[in-house]
């Protein structure tokens, strides 16, 4: 008879939105990566693993700019934040798996509100798989390289080392992106613009998920 812990067979994965702004089109490129990912899961032959996604939006949290007195890694229970928010955010992303970041660029680098959501805990996100997806006008390979140094080194999380990079094909999709247009993102459209992404989605996450 073994002594060991049982094998952990279910899993939560949180999925962030990273782009807080009205009118934005990280939402709707959340759903399509997110999608993406749900029917491949679905494809799969069904294994032992129950995994579920929790969708978790940056804009929903009313996050202060970071008020805590105390350095996060220098916390190791949630009574010892000062803040309720600080706890209830602690609370949520404790009990998550792994992660989804899915993140605009801004101006070369991380959006502020996300790097603030991410300051905030350390205990919380450490050692724990994580995956980038990033978007903006080529792509957003300046984000996904910053979030891979926070994600990896500030935070010490597992994270894929290859991310997902989305470019807007065009100044008018850019234009209706940044104006929250509707960009026709159908995860199950061979039509839609990014339907030739969804196989670097897929490469990624399973990356990820080997690493549960
Ligand atoms: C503050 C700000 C900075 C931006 N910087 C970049 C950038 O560095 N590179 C880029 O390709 N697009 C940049 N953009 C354009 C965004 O890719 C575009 O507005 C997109 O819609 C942002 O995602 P969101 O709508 O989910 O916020 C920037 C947009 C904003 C609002």
């Amino acid at each position: 008879m073994s002594l060991s812990a049982p094998k952990k067979t279910s899993f939560r994965i949180g999925v962030i939105i990273g782009s807080q702004r009205k009118p934005r089109c990280g939402d709707q490129i959340t759903d399509f990566v997110l999608n993406t990912i749900k029917s491949h899961q679905d494809s799969k032959q069904p294994g032992q693993r129950q995994i579920t996604f929790q969708v978790i939006d940056i804009a929903g949290l009313d996050l202060p700019l970071f008020d805590e007195p105390g350095v996060p890694s220098q916390i190791k229970d949630p009574s010892g934040y000062a803040h309720e928010h600080t706890r209830a955010w602690s609370r949520t992303v404790a009990a998550l798996d792994a992660f989804v970041f899915v993140t605009p660029q801004y101006n070369w680098g991380i959006p502020a509100g996300l790097k603030n959501a991410l300051d905030y805990l350390f205990n919380e996100w450490k050692g724990k798989p994580a995956m980038v997806v990033a978007y903006g006008g080529h792509g957003g390979d300046k984000c996904a390289a910053a979030m891979k140094v926070v994600l990896g080194g500030g935070l010490d999380m597992k994270v894929v080392d290859e991310t997902v990079n989305l470019s807007f094909p065009s100044r008018g999709v850019l234009y209706k992106a940044a104006g929250g247009e509707d960009l026709g993102l159908d995860a199950g459209s061979e039509r839609s613009m990014w339907a030739g992404e969804r196989s670097k989605i897929v490469e990624v996450w399973e990356k990820m998920e080997q690493s549960l």
